[in-house]
């Protein structure tokens, strides 16, 4: 009801100005406005918004806050564009005003729904409003290169896709960037480990397994730590690889490779569009990160390293913490490459992305690493300031048990098995449901829906949860028909499509709809909230909010289906009611997509 809310929210400032024209002239003169507080109603009895501004402005109005309210409602009243709206307002309690939509403005905002092929949800337009608003980028998933992707880069995958997803819907230019862990002094080990072992592997593609890779990478690392001739020829094979060595680089590039297809695999499976740009793609812009800080005189050489101390970030003893540019062995780190990347990707195009907003989807634990790089680039005046740039925390992947998510022999979790069992447990439990219900299906139809349901569940028991909390990992409730969860949704819909083979379709060839039971209004407000949910969403970056919505819209559905007769009821009755399922439907169906949920017409 965004619209509808602006449009209240106008007439509400007009009565205002006019009502208290004296305080409002001399509220402008200090760049202030008389603020009415529109806000939805805090209980479905008060209607759909109150007026929370009465009770401050009796304190610049010197008034009793009834008597302002009743001076706005007089106001209101007089205005035939506010009475279209909304029917007469009541005052309540010490003075806040309750505003009811008027039945007409709610069936006539949901005809335009009906036929708005973006189901009411304004595309985002730029501040000039004569441009392309510019792109935004997401980068998130992120695996590293030779290392196992785990449950922490899951969630990065599954909440990154659907905030990128919302965006785009919302018109938007989305640049999806997996910023792969591809360089780095890891690579000196795996390099001069494989040497040692299968020196092939460096030369032939696709000899070792992934698994075996991540292995090998595990072995060299304790190599590295415990035997100083290894670790020094490490260090010269990385110096290698750096210097561009030509037997280096191909060797490198195989690994990357082998990894790239392992993660490659995952991404199909879960429906997800990436584009790699990985860490050694920043390398070049590196050396003019420390040049050009050091010319702001923002870097301080500390033991040998060059380093940012950081304002408002202290650390034992209170002193101030630095932040690493450049080591004093020459190589860079992880926030030197976070801070080039930065830069490239607000630099305008062509030594750049132009890009509006920055949103980082990781852990929680990265919540320092973002904060400090963040403050570095705004102290160089790296980020102008209409661009916004955001670390989209999450929380841990946790067992049933409270405890860090592991398998029953106590090994970590790999991602294939973690899609893999909730696709098993989803079959069997359509073929108990089959079973049951003695009905007859094909094999095939089995395996779409419990891919469908397995992989949806997932996704949506991860984004149904408020991301910045640790979130508990459980096959059974996120499987369950019951509840807030994605068999649940799916099942809204799969009812929907029943009414629809039952040959209700409604007919766009626009009668008047009809609407008399409180089950069916409540049903159209419901609809009706879908563009403020989209744009919350896009402000604060909380899928939870849209999986909550969805549930909420799932159960009013059902609530009216269950007891309100739809194909029996006599015309024009009949076609409303089938308007209400199909706005439903679009609304479900696109929720759930932009959720990165596949949807059923049957399960
Ligand atoms: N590769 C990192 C990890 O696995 C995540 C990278 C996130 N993105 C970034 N620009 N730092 O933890």
């Amino acid at each position: 009801m965004f619209q509808i809310y602006q449009e209240i929210n106008k007439q509400l400032k007009e009565a205002l100005n006019t009502a208290f024209a004296k305080e409002a002239l001399a509220a402008k003169k200090t760049g202030d406005s008389l603020n009415p507080q529109l806000m939805p109603a805090s209980k479905p009895e008060f209607g759909d918004f109150q007026v929370n501004g009465a009770l401050t402005l009796a304190k610049k109005i010197k008034l009793p806050p009834r008597s302002i309210a009743e001076i706005i409602v007089k106001q209101l009243k007089m205005n035939d564009e506010f009475n279209k709206l909304c029917y007469p307002p009541t005052i309540a309690g010490p003075g806040f005003i309750n505003l009811t939509i008027q039945n007409d403005c709610l069936s006539q905002e949901l005809s335009r729904r009906l036929k708005d092929k973006n189901l009411g949800v304004p595309l985002a337009q730029s501040d000039d409003q004569t441009k392309q608003p510019k792109p935004i980028i997401v980068d998130f998933s992120s695996p590293n290169i030779a290392k196992e992707m785990h449950v922490g880069h899951l969630r990065s995958t599954i909440i990154g896709d659907s905030i990128a997803r919302i965006l785009s819907f919302r018109g938007y230019k989305v640049l999806r960037l997996n910023h792969v862990g591809d360089w780095g002094t890891q690579f000196g080990m795996l390099i001069t480990y494989l040497k040692l072992i299968i020196p092939e592997a460096l030369t032939t593609p696709n000899l070792i397994k992934i698994g075996d890779l991540v292995d090998f990478y595990r072995k060299a690392k304790k190599r590295f730590d415990d035997d100083e001739y290894f670790q020094r020829c490490s260090r010269e094979e990385v110096v290698k690889l750096q210097q561009g060595n030509k037997e280096s680089l191909k060797a490198w590039e195989l690994l990357c490779q082998q990894s790239r297809q392992e993660f490659q695999k995952i991404y199909d499976r879960l429906d997800i569009e990436l584009s790699e740009r990985g860490e050694s793609f920043y390398n070049p812009f590196l050396i003019d990160v420390v040049k050009d800080l050091k010319k702001l005189g923002l870097l301080v050489e500390d033991e040998g390293a060059e380093c940012v101390f950081l304002e408002g970030m202290k650390g034992k003893e209170g002193k101030p913490l630095p932040l690493i540019i450049q080591k004093s062995d020459g190589g860079f780190n992880y926030a030197t490459t976070d801070l080039a990347a930065i830069r490239y990707r607000l630099q305008c195009p062509p030594n750049g992305d132009g890009a509006g907003r920055i949103i980082y989807v990781t852990d929680s634990g990265q919540s320092n690493h973002f904060s400090s790089v963040f403050q570095v680039a705004k102290r160089a005046k790296w980020v102008p300031k209409e661009c916004k740039i955001e670390h989209v925390p999450f929380g841990l992947v946790q067992g049933e048990d409270g405890k860090k998510l592991k398998t029953r022999s106590g090994e970590t979790v790999r991602l294939k098995e973690l899609l893999d069992e909730a696709i098993d447990r989803a079959k069997a439990d359509i073929v108990r449901r089959l079973h049951e219900d003695n009905r007859q299906e094909t094999q095939d139809f089995i395996s779409y829906v419990s891919t469908t349901i397995g992989i949806g569940a997932v996704k949506y028991a991860d984004l149904s949860q408020n991301r910045t909390t640790n979130y508990q990992f459980s096959f059974d409730r996120m499987l369950s028909l019951q509840g807030n969860t994605a068999p649940y949704l799916l099942y809204a819909l799969v009812r929907i499509a029943g009414i629809n083979r039952k040959g209700g379709h409604f007919d766009t060839s626009d009668k008047p709809l009809k609407f008399s039971e409180p089950g069916e209004w409540k049903l159209i407000r419901e609809l009706l909230k879908f563009d403020e949910i989209i744009l919350a969403v896009e402000e604060e970056l909380l899928p939870n909010r849209l999986c909550s919505y969805l549930f909420e819209l799932s159960q009013e559905f059902n609530r009216f289906y269950d007891q309100i007769p739809v194909l029996k009821a006599q015309e024009p009755e009949r076609s409303s009611r089938l308007a209400l399922c199909q706005l439903t439907r679009d609304i479900l169906k696109k929720g759930l997509n932009l959720l990165g949920i596949s949807t059923l017409e049957r399960m």
